[in-house]
């Protein structure tokens, strides 16, 4: 890390998933300055080929990387799963947090041995989850689901309407039938409807938010790297996308629960330009 300690966290997702990561940095580390990068001109990344989602992984990389990013959080378990080996193999001398789905803790937790995860096509057939089944699994009943057009939704806004209930019902029904007790949230946009997936599956299964111990690896890191931000004053966050500026603006308070100006950035090839 050759960059300054008030340098900006550079975190990215195909959209509004990536602010409930961001939700978490700012509890764990208000301090640090952010500069976030959604891709809505391409959401939702689920549906597309790997090779595709690695290309722009790469291109907002670059982008970030000259905004002076000193660390790159891959806020997106799409983009994790197409690009993190990509991304470190290409940029050796940067510090990337990615997410992987949270097989693991679940696979320690559940007491019925089945456990349910939700998440995108893409990051189902990644590499990433087959090595994370692989590893952690250990003899517990993976169920998956890919709910199709809940990302859609809730780049909407619509966290508790008809068609989000829906989706939800579809995927989580069968799961509750087979005795699923854990639900491993795989998607960064899936914690935004926590509450209606709780209202769903009721009390007893746990569901499983990677955001805060990915928050903590941020920390972790940025402190091995002596890059922590000593100010004491609250850091700056600056927001871009590739798509609709005032419709995401208008979700920040919802989601994020701050405010702030999001500017718009185009694709010009595989490349970011104001
Ligand atoms: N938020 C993303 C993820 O964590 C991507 C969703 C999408 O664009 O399909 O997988």
């Amino acid at each position: 890390m050759t960059n300054t300690s008030s340098n900006p966290i550079g975190v990215f997702d195909s959209g509004v998933g990536g602010l409930s990561v961001l939700r978490a940095m700012r509890t764990l580390m208000p301090n640090e300055n952010v500069i976030f990068f959604g891709d809505q001109g391409h959401v939702p990344y689920g549906p597309r080929p790997l090779e595709e989602v690695r290309a722009f992984s790469e291109g907002i990389t670059r982008w970030l990387l000259d905004e002076g990013a000193k660390l790159i959080v891959v806020a997106c378990n799409t983009a994790s799963a197409a690009a993190l080996t990509y991304l470190r193999e290409t940029f050796p001398d940067v510090k990337f947090v990615g997410m992987e789905p949270a097989v693991k803790p679940a696979a320690e937790w559940t007491r019925s041995r089945v456990v349910g995860v939700l998440a995108t096509p893409a990051t189902f057939q990644g590499a990433l989850y087959a090595s994370v089944v692989e590893r952690f699994a250990n003899g517990v009943d993976i169920l998956q689901n890919t709910c199709p057009g809940l990302v859609q939704e809730i780049e909407k806004g619509n966290l508790d309407g008809a068609e989000t209930r829906r989706i939800l019902e579809s995927a989580l029904r069968p799961m509750l039938e087979k005795k699923v007790d854990t639900v491993v949230l795989g998607c960064t946009h899936y914690p935004f409807v926590i509450p209606l997936i709780e209202r769903i599956v009721g009390e007893s299964v746990r569901v499983i938010d990677p955001a805060p111990s990915v928050a903590k690896q941020v920390e972790r890191l940025l402190e091995a790297n002596g890059a922590r931000n000593m100010s004491s004053s609250r850091g700056r966050v600056q927001f871009y996308t590739s798509g609709d500026a005032v419709a995401v603006e208008s979700l920040l308070p919802k989601l994020l629960g701050e405010s702030g100006k999001v500017s718009r950035l185009t694709w010009d090839g595989g490349r970011l330009v104001r």
